[in-house]
């Protein structure tokens, strides 16, 4: 985001410039059909695949995946950051930006916030108080309490409000930064006994609070403040104001779920860590990562909703351009305990051995899996091919051959399972098949990412209303329940309002859903020929439902062959054949 340039001059500069010449004048293009193609610029290949729409726009490349705007490509192709990317093509192009007004009003907040936090942090300091003790008990030394700014708020009602009143700030403004509610006309402190960890961006403004209880019967264990002009959870991570500068050093950087595993681990001598807020990592979290290092370590807790976690948060990661590995601690529920109990080079010794993007998500398709039986290696072939196909060709041979060994099967019958480059089925004998098992398999165990036709129908619905009203005329397209349901949302809203909206169709879905459909809008490329891969995802599901048919009827007629019952025999036989006649006329289609 840019908080130097007026948007509008920012979109304007966009218009004005055509993606095609700025590209081009760095990798030769030779026109194709409407679009221009070359040799990708971010991964070696000898047949082109970086395909450059003037329409649309955009660059993607089909063989790494890179795609974005202008901007994105001058950002990747010189290494820049955004603003330094529309900066130059302004530049280039002798085009003066406009500068945005600063906003006044946010200036206060910051101060507000800060006056706040030294009162939080002189009842911390000054006399003993629960807080203190408490963070004590915890073994957090002064100088890290001081470091990290570490306050309390006591059990009074109204401490701070009064103190605020008293430096002539109302409490309009307590109540809009959540420090303070109203209630009957009454407006009181919203912290409450809890000790205080003020959350300070980069540029070392103090943007909101997270409250911990002291009480364990106090609800909710952190209280955090709510979303505000100047609090954006999502684009802020806890700890990064002091871990930014260790991060260069130490060449990566540890994102942990807490705040307190933030201030174990730096006491524990280990400074580059960084916490998200409170909720899974955003895009947007990643790239301000992406400021200092692109190499980052998740250290999330061992549970299942730290590793759901830590598997989104891979590919948020990865999509922003970072290098990722993954440790879960083996000892205690959370670095913080883990640290305290083992100490620091044991905690570097789990980092050494943290598994990279591929090694993490293969080990996690084994979940719930028999390898020791036939199903569940074919299972587990089928998640790792669909892993698989998401990354670069050399990623793909070094996973290959893992995920074949772990299977006990040959490396090419992994390949196969992969589906040929670009197409999604053209002549895969045994896939429609395995296809219409998957419908039956459907389980309603929530996915940690929706893959393969179920995530490009979504994407194409949300990109292109157009296709709503078919894909709903589709019974059981959706390979998981969890793709038809988040469909039916997007369904809901494009009936009842007569168009769709992005931002109203992610606002009703449920957290986890609305994660899901995010990454998977994210991770689908902008395809050259949507009609194309929209047809080919029809034409799957067809053909998967009718190679299903042919399948009953082939037990059916095995099964009644000793029967008398001529006729049925006769009916089931002309009912096969012509579902034959249309698998093969599906087949040539394709
Ligand atoms: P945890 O419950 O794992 O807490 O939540 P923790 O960090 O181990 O806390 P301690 O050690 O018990 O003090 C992890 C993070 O999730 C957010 C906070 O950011 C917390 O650090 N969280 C958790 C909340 O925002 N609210 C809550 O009620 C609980
Ligand atoms: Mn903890």
């Amino acid at each position: 985001m840019s908080f130097l340039y007026s948007k509008s001059s920012i979109e304007d500069l966009k218009e004005r410039v055509n993606i095609v010449d700025v590209v081009g004048r760095v990798v030769p293009l030779k026109r194709s059909g409407s679009n221009f193609k070359g040799r990708c610029p971010f991964h070696n290949e000898k047949t082109p695949s970086f395909v450059v729409s003037e329409q649309k726009q955009i660059f993607t490349c089909f063989g790494c995946g890179a795609t974005g705007n202008v901007f994105e490509f001058m950002k990747r192709y010189y290494n820049l950051e955004y603003i330094e990317a529309v900066e130059k093509l302004a530049d280039e192009y002798g085009i003066t930006l406009e500068k945005r007004r600063r906003d006044d009003r946010r200036d206060r907040y910051y101060e507000v916030n800060r006056l706040a936090a030294g009162f939080f942090y002189k009842a911390f300091t000054e006399k003993a108080n629960r807080g203190y003790s408490y963070m004590k008990r915890r073994g957090i030394t002064p100088p890290v309490l001081k470091k990290f700014g570490i306050g309390y708020a006591d059990a009074e009602w109204t401490s701070l409000v009064d103190y605020m009143n008293s430096q002539g700030i109302d409490n309009k403004i307590l109540i809009e930064l959540g420090l303070a509610a109203e209630t009957n006309g009454r407006v009181y402190d919203k912290f409450r006994n809890r000790v205080m960890f003020p959350i300070i961006n980069t540029s070392g403004k103090v943007i909101g609070f997270g409250g911990r209880a002291i009480s364990p019967e106090d609800n909710p264990k952190y209280l955090n403040s709510p979303e505000n002009i100047v609090f954006k959870k999502k684009n802020n991570l806890y700890g990064l104001n002091i871990s930014r500068q260790s991060v260069g050093k130490d060449g990566f950087i540890i994102l942990v779920e807490g705040y307190m595993d933030v201030i174990a681990l730096y006491q524990s001598g280990v400074h580059n860590v960084t916490a998200s807020l409170g909720t899974a990592l955003t895009e947007n979290q990643a790239s301000l990562i992406k400021r200092y290092t692109d190499s980052v370590v998740l250290s999330y807790d061992a549970d299942s909703a730290g590793r759901n976690a830590a598997l989104r948060g891979m590919d948020i990661l990865k999509n922003a351009g970072c290098r990722v590995r993954v440790l879960h601690v083996d000892d205690g529920k959370d670095p913080d305990e883990f640290i305290k109990k083992n100490g620091k080079d044991a905690f570097m010794k789990l980092i050494d051995g943290a598994l990279p993007y591929g090694d993490y998500k293969l080990e996690a398709a084994k979940a719930g899996l028999d390898l020791s039986s036939n199903e569940g290696r074919i299972d587990y072939v089928k998640r790792a091919s669909n892993i698989i196909s998401t990354m670069s060709p050399v990623e793909r041979d070094i996973y290959i051959s893992k995920a074949a060994k772990e299977a006990g099967v040959s490396e090419s019958a992994v390949r196969m399972e992969l589906s040929p480059e670009g197409e999604t089925i053209a002549g895969g004998s045994l896939k429609p098949a395995d296809r219409g098992r998957d419908h039956e398999e459907k389980t309603s165990d929530e996915p940690d990412v929706i893959m393969g036709r179920d995530r490009d129908l979504l994407t194409l619905a949300m990109r292109r209303e157009r296709y709503i009203d078919t894909i709903s005329t589709m019974t059981e397209i959706f390979a998981m329940e969890t793709s038809a349901r988040i469909f039916e949302a997007i369904e809901r809203d494009y009936r009842e309002h007569g168009e769709l909206d992005e931002h109203r169709v992610m606002d009703s879905l449920s957290d986890s859903d609305r994660g899901l459909l995010r990454e998977a809008c994210e991770s689908t490329p902008y395809y050259e020929d949507e009609e194309k891969v929209f047809r080919d995802c029809m034409r799957d599901w067809k053909l998967s439902a009718l190679v299903a048919e042919e399948e009953k009827i082939i037990t059916m007629l095995s099964l009644a062959d000793e029967s008398d019952d001529d006729e049925k025999l006769k009916t089931l036989m002309e009912r096969l054949k012509i579902i034959q006649t249309d698998i093969q006329k599906e087949r040539n289609l394709g």
